[in-house]
């Protein structure tokens, strides 16, 4: 299967790692920064690759099974609208785009050729998370009461200052649409994805440099009754933890770690034998991106090579973002909002 990374920066080893244990050849690399695509490749040991300075250039000359973008998020929504009109698969990074009208024209595109398209929500692989969403879907938990995400890092002037992208409205958004967006993602699925309405504040508290938000924190009311809190902030002195709990009438679970992968809390009113083994849940990751890139290129290649939706589509990397724009409109108002939201993107909080 031959494939293709667009975007050379931070992010990008996970990808080629990925590709490489999933035996995916890589073919081409691209960034705009054409020197950056060139010592890339040079460091992570790519022989026989094509470099390219160009996206448009690359989808016109190489033939390739799909392509994963990550680029800037600002960029994003513009490039993976162009691969699904081109016919091309693509892997788009979190965010899928920084606006619903961006999200949805992505979407419509790649309705019209096709293509098989999904997004970076990387950490819905993570074992333990993987043991949860199992506990939901069989109904372990009764009727569900309530939960929280709590994703509480920490990032300094060195980190912003290093692309001057990051924590600008048109082009990154803030703790909550970058940092936050898997745990956000994570609670909408685990807690079934139909949101009524969310509450939220936005603020800047030590990062004076950056346009965006440092905190955000909301009240999600879900359509089958539950509530959630959602905490998403680098004004941690350390990176701390990215922790999801879930409360049901049968049973409560916290997952902890740095991004969801321990199991912090198991429990149930009626115990199954391998309880026992999921309660030690422990997964070890390199860096707050965890393990779930390499089981996301996996189910990739093979809804490729079968035709098929991708286990992370783009309706889910939509939702993601539709939560965050919905605590912005919510800061911006000082009301409640109510989903589905249309119209809204990170450019209105300028
Ligand atoms: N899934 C995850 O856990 C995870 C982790 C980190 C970053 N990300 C996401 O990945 C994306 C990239 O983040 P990063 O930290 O690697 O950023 P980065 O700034 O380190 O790298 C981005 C690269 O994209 C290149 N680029 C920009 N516009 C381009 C274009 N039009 N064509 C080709 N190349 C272009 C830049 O030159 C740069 O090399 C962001 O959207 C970020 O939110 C996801």
């Amino acid at each position: 299967m031959k494939y293709a990374l667009i975007g050379c920066g931070r992010v990008a080893p996970s990808h080629i790692k990925a590709a490489q244990l999933n035996e995916i050849e890589i073919v081409a690399l691209c960034d705009i920064d054409y020197n950056k695509a060139v010592s890339f490749a040079k460091e992570q040991r790519l022989q026989n690759v094509n470099i390219y300075a160009d996206y448009k250039e690359l989808l016109e000359k190489e033939e390739l099974d799909f392509v994963s973008i990550a680029t800037v998020s600002g960029t994003h929504g513009e490039i993976a609208t162009y691969c699904a009109e081109q016919g091309v698969n693509f892997l788009v990074e979190k965010p899928m785009a920084m606006s619903i009208a961006e999200a949805d024209a992505i979407i419509a595109a790649a309705e019209k050729t096709g293509v098989v398209a999904g997004v970076c929500h990387q950490n819905r692989f993570n074992i333990a998370v993987q043991e949860l969403k199992r506990a939901v879907d069989n109904n372990r938990f009764g009727k569900l009461s309530h939960g929280s995400i709590h994703v509480r890092w920490f990032r300094d002037e060195g980190y912003y200052k290093q692309d001057d992208w990051r924590g600008k409205w048109a082009l990154d958004g803030g703790a909550l649409m970058n940092q936050c967006i898997h745990g956000i993602d994570l609670l909408r699925w685990i807690f079934g994805d139909e949101v009524e309405s969310i509450y939220g504040v936005a603020k800047n508290q030590y990062h004076p440099y950056i346009e965006a938000e440092d905190i955000g924190v909301a009240v999600i009311s879900f359509k089958n009754g539950a509530v959630a809190t959602i905490e998403g902030t680098v004004n941690a002195v350390d990176n701390l933890e990215e922790t999801l709990c879930v409360f049901g009438e049968e049973g409560m679970v916290r997952l902890g770690g740095m991004s969801a992968n321990t199991v912090d809390v198991w429990q149930f009113k009626k115990p199954e034998q391998a309880d026992e083994d999921r309660r030690f849940i422990e997964e070890r990751a390199p860096n707050v991106y965890g393990n779930g890139h390499t089981s996301l290129f996996l189910d990739f290649k093979n809804a490729v090579s079968e035709n098929r939706m991708p286990y992370i589509d783009l309706y889910a990397g939509k939702r993601a973002v539709e939560t965050i724009l919905a605590i912005y409109k919510s800061q911006k108002t000082g009301e409640k909002v109510a989903l589905p939201l249309e119209n809204f993107g990170t450019t209105d909080m300028i």
